[in-house]
């Protein structure tokens, strides 16, 4: 399983340096684990974790390499600093920053081309779930931002499941998976989506699902440490 821990905009380097420590000596070594925090630790958790058995992702970049794209980072910037994942395409970016299906697979190619693995967010909202529209949400989110070949990572993460603690049904999580497979077969599926402590090893058993991305549980050393070793 790879379990990815999204600190979302959140922790200063001493809340980071907390969290850090703790997970260190509870990281079993079952599961990859990535940690997502913030850009401005992303270099001092990359030090701190060094010689452990956690790894480091980033949350977002862009998809030139270098130039005039003031307040943006490359992924070869990331790269530099030791990084091996990037998320790309959350929801709350989608939603936030415009981020279009477009724009999420040529960040996603650029992330690939520096050597990162991404890790793309795809999954519905709560109208268009009631619309009955969930599958061709999917299908679409597949088509439009998952760039060639097979180097990346999908996440599955309902919008309306995200910190909302409302979780799919397992059945409802099953079929997802059971789609997004049939279209992309081999590739990692994590699972996202009030994911914690207590409903990480029922949805680890869910077929496909090939680890989680954590958001708000991830911030708990407790918590977290249950999740990564599952
Ligand atoms: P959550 O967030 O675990 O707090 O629901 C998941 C995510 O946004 O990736």
């Amino acid at each position: 399983m790879l379990v990815a821990a999204n600190w979302k905009m959140n922790c200063t380097k001493a809340e980071a340096k907390t969290l850090v420590s703790g997970l260190k000596s509870a990281v079993s070594g079952k599961n990859e684990v990535v940690l997502c925090p913030p850009f401005t630790i992303l270099s001092i958790i990359s030090d701190e974790i060094a010689g452990s058995k956690l790894k480091i992702g980033a949350q977002n970049c862009h998809y030139e390499e270098k130039g005039a794209f003031t307040g943006e980072i490359s992924p070869k910037m990331l790269k530099d600093i030791g990084v091996s994942y990037v998320i790309i395409g959350h929801s709350e970016r989608r939603a936030g920053n415009n981020e279009t299906n477009e724009l999420v697979n040529k960040k996603s190619a650029a992330a690939i081309a520096s050597g990162l693995i991404p890790i793309i967010c795809i999954g519905e909202t709560g109208e268009e779930r009631k619309a009955g529209k969930t599958k061709d949400v999917i299908l679409s989110q597949i088509a439009g931002s998952l760039p060639e070949g097979s180097s990346y990572v999908i996440a599955y993460e309902p919008v309306w499941a995200i910190g909302t603690g409302v979780t799919p049904t397992s059945k409802e999580i099953e079929e997802a998976m059971a789609l997004i497979n049939s279209k992309k077969p081999g590739i990692k599926i994590l699972y996202g989506g009030s994911v914690t402590d207590s409903n990480c090893e029922e949805i680890s058993k869910i077929s496909n699902v090939s680890g989680f991305l954590v958001g708000g549980a991830s911030l708990d050393v407790a918590k977290f440490s249950k999740i990564m070793n599952v």
